[in-house]
């Protein structure tokens, strides 16, 4: 591994086991401590369990989000992807929470699809194939629910104009070797890379832009972006901006073990919301990696592991909601009384579940896109 690391976290490149508490010691985010999430609490009533389970573990300036929201300053969500053919369950983490903020507090939401960013990362892929598949992940970020008044999607391409005139400015505020540190690319990487990440700078500030003076930004996302962020923060309010404001998750992992952070081109790694019932049952069964014992006569003696158990963490990050019924699951696992074919059986019924309903409104979401797309 790169600078003999026990773990590399990039926007490229996730290897490793992943210690969170060093990678925020690394990035410089702050932990998301009890006073913060009581002050959150204020405003929401309630915490999102990605909160109470601490799924959400880390921030930049929550606090100065709160003070200018506890002025009458109403910030504005914005998060995004790097289209691919298909969207898997980790993708839906960050969505998932940023629907929930946007309804209690009520704001605007912009969602940039960076087709610009796929192809120029990905060597095979042409231009009309990010295009295309910005298109089907819009239909994924609509089935999430988010209403469509106070929403935006954003594919990069289509807003060439909007987007260049403000990443110029930053552009030139931002050094190839910095670039080359924050990302970790070497000399072979394409200049249209090396750019790109003053375009995922835009939508940080595109609200103040469009009204004039300047509007809070929040954006919630793996922590695996905060290095682009890092950048916009210094170099945002060089250009007179506000700093974006960042909260920022852990990975759902990866089915084969706790290491690294799943890859959407391993498809025995992840499960994408196009699997059908069969197909999740299967890679659930075969790949999901078990904190159990060898036999039924052990684990009922030693229960297993839910720290180490994917269906478990599975469970926890983002299907069962209920607090009461997941330390039920885990006291039974752990003490023996349940066992890994059951636990499984039980993140099976929630995926395939949640995946019907999900897959019949992204497929109705084909005929919203119009009222969430914006283009130049
Ligand atoms: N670079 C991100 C990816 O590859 C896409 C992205 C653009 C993004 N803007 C964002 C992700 C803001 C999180 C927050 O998926």
């Amino acid at each position: 591994m790169k600078n003999n690391n026990d773990f590399v976290v990039t926007p490229y490149e996730v290897q490793g086991k992943v210690d969170y508490n060093k990678l925020m010691e690394r990035f410089g985010t702050e932990p998301i401590d009890q006073a913060l999430l009581e002050r959150i609490r204020k405003h929401t009533g309630d915490l999102h369990f990605m909160l109470r389970r601490g799924t959400f573990f880390t921030h930049r300036d929550m606090n100065f989000i709160l003070d200018e929201w506890e002025k009458g300053n109403k910030y504005y969500l914005y998060t995004g992807r790097g289209p691919s053919e298909d969207i898997h369950l980790g993708h839906l983490v960050p969505w998932i929470f940023t629907k929930w903020l946007q309804d209690k507090f009520k704001v605007k939401f912009i969602f940039q699809l960076t087709d610009d960013e796929k192809f120029l990362i990905e060597e095979k892929l042409s231009k009309e194939e990010t295009y295309s598949f910005a298109i089907e992940n819009a239909c994924d970020v609509i089935a999430l629910g988010f209403d469509h008044k106070n929403t935006e999607i954003i594919i990069d391409t289509d807003n060439a104009q909007t987007f260049y005139n403000i990443a110029l400015p930053v552009a030139k505020k931002i050094t190839y070797s910095t670039v080359k540190a924050s990302f970790g690319f070497d000399n072979s990487i394409n200049i249209g890379s090396v750019f790109y990440t003053s375009i995922q700078a835009v939508p940080a500030v595109l609200e103040s832009v469009r009204q004039g003076k300047n509007i809070p930004c929040l954006i919630p996302h793996a922590i695996d972006q905060d290095p682009h962020f890092r950048l916009a923060r210094d170099v945002l309010p060089r250009l007179g901006y506000y700093k974006p404001a960042s909260i920022q998750c852990s990975f759902l992992p990866a089915l084969g073990g706790p290491e690294g952070k799943m890859s959407a081109s391993d498809p025995t790694q992840t499960v994408y919301v196009t699997d059908d019932p069969k197909t999740v049952e299967m890679k659930i069964k075969k790949h999901a990696f078990s904190g159990g014992q060898v036999s039924v006569a052990e684990h009922r003696k030693k229960g297993g592991d839910p720290d180490i158990d994917v269906s478990f963490q599975w469970l926890k990050i983002l299907f069962e909601p209920d607090d009461k019924k997941i330390k039920t699951i885990e006291e039974d696992y752990r003490n023996g009384d349940m066992l890994t074919g059951e636990l499984k059986a039980i993140l099976i019924e929630k995926i395939n579940t949640f995946l019907e309903s999900h897959r019949s409104k992204r497929e109705k979401a084909r005929d919203q896109l119009d009222n969430y797309l914006v283009k130049d």
